[in-house]
């Protein structure tokens, strides 16, 4: 039996100090699960000299990285520090060493997660990485072993607590965007830069990971229609609520026979699906298993102690590796080779807002264009634009095609009675008007 077993962290800031504490705080119940200590070697940071809300003894900080990838005693890297490229250069460098890593970094996994798992493999290290999508939510877990025996045919998340918090503060209590998103930057919720969370790609990679694991299929970042919250705008929230749906970014991901989709973009959920009354900065992640039917998974999905919570449950998931001598072995490759599905496969229902001159036949005209596409309305309301000689119509369709509704935005810019499109998103469910 080992006496202790030594991770060395690469970087200390929210979720690395979380991880300090909780190693320090919970140690007993580590103790008890692996039958021995758990000690926090060394920590790489960028600045030895800053202040950190967390107590740890000065001489374990260095910002030389051989002093945590190279140290025989370290037996687990934990990967705290963001970034991709440098970061790959390390992990790979630490699993080659024969370390085992954890990390928390969806960027990275998102990339070059197919690359790492394989080294990891031919090391015979565990490479896991929990923490990367959902935070605090352990849905790598439910999904890979939980629902193992399941087929997934339908994934839907809120996996960014950024752009949800900033959506909730706005629908609800009608705030500006700039305010809201300076709250969550202040909150420690977004990204240093934001823009990958209001521009979807943050969800896109955690969409990304989920896609592969839950679908059993190497999906890759290019794979995933992305479309963020920028665009969104006050009318569209009115109406969205006028017609009983809540606006969300989701993360979408349906496989049809062997063919899936996966996308981002804001969406109207029905007021009684269950992830419309999810708010602020927390995630849930609806999952449909053609065995299980619906499931859902709730909670924090950023932040110091939740994130930290996943981290260091992975690496009690090691520790009980290395006590049955089994590193390396718990990864199971993609089953399914990937298919996509083309835009004729993929349905919807679509709101769209439009202005159009207010004048005979302008309605008629709009008909004709989406019946000869085939694309049929569920709910239509017109109301004219203050001091102007336009009508705005919003439009809910029945389901159709992608590629016949992109037909239809299409050419309504062509039409002369169009003054523009205003906005168009995917609708998810009834709503109640
Ligand atoms: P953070 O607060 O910015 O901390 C980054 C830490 O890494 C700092 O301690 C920094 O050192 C160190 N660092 C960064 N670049 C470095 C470099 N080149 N060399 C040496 N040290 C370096 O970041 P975080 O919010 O904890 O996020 C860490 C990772 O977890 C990211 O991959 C993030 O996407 C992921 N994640 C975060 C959350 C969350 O809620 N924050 C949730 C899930 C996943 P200094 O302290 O000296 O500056
Ligand atoms: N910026 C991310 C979010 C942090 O808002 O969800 C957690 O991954």
């Amino acid at each position: 039996m080992v006496k202790s077993i030594s991770a060395g962290l690469l970087g200390l800031g929210t979720v690395g100090s979380g991880v300090v504490k909780i190693i320090e705080n919970h140690q007993d119940k580590l103790m008890h699960q692996i039958g021995c200590p758990v000690e926090v070697k060394k920590v790489l940071v960028k600045n030895q000299d800053k202040k950190r809300d967390v107590k740890i003894d000065s001489y374990k900080l260095t910002t030389n990285v051989e002093d945590v990838l190279f140290d025989p005693e370290i037996d687990v890297i934990i990967e705290v520090m963001g970034g991709i490229e440098q970061t790959r250069d390390y992990i790979l460098t630490a699993l080659r060493n024969k370390k085992h890593v954890v990390t928390a970094n969806k960027d990275l996994m998102a990339l070059y997660g197919s690359e790492l798992l394989t080294v990891a493999a031919e090391n015979e290290c565990d490479l896991f990485y929990e923490a990367s999508v959902a935070g605090g939510i352990p849905i790598l877990r439910s999904l890979v072993e939980g629902l193992a025996s399941d087929r997934v045919t339908k994934m839907m998340g809120i996996v960014n607590g950024t752009t949800n918090f900033i959506l909730t503060k706005m629908s609800k209590d009608g705030r500006a965007y700039e305010d809201v998103l300076a709250e969550a930057q202040a909150l420690g919720y977004a990204e240093s830069d934001p823009t990958s969370d209001v521009e979807g790609l943050d969800a896109a990679r955690k969409m990304t990971i989920l896609a592969t694991l839950g679908f059993s299929m190497k999906i890759d970042l290019d794979d995933v229609r992305v479309k963020g919250i920028t665009e969104i705008t006050e009318e569209d929230l009115q109406y969205s609520k006028q017609l009983g749906y809540t606006m969300k970014l989701i993360g979408y991901a349906h496989r049809t026979g062997d063919h899936v989709e996966v996308s981002v973009q804001p969406t109207l959920l029905a007021d009684s699906h269950p992830l419309a009354s999810v708010n602020d900065e927390y995630n849930a992640v609806y999952v449909y298993g053609e065995a299980v039917g619906e499931t859902m998974f709730y909670g924090p999905g950023a932040g110091s102690m939740p994130t930290a919570t996943a981290v260091v449950s992975d690496l009690l998931g090691v520790m009980k590796n290395m006590r049955l001598g089994v590193n390396g072995r718990s990864a199971v490759a993609p089953q399914y080779p990937k298919q996509l599905k083309l835009p004729d496969q993929m349905f919807s229902k679509y709101f769209l807002r439009i202005h159009v001159k207010d004048q005979v036949g302008a309605f008629a005209t709009l008909t004709a264009l989406f019946s000869e596409r085939g694309v049929s309305f569920e709910k239509i309301i017109q109301l004219p634009v203050k001091d102007s000689e336009l009508a705005e119509i919003v439009i809910v369709t029945h389901q159709a095609s992608l590629k016949d509704y992109e037909e239809v935005l299409q050419q309504l810019n062509d039409l002369e009675i169009v003054k523009s499109v205003k906005s168009s998103y995917r609708v998810e469910g009834d709503g109640s008007l």
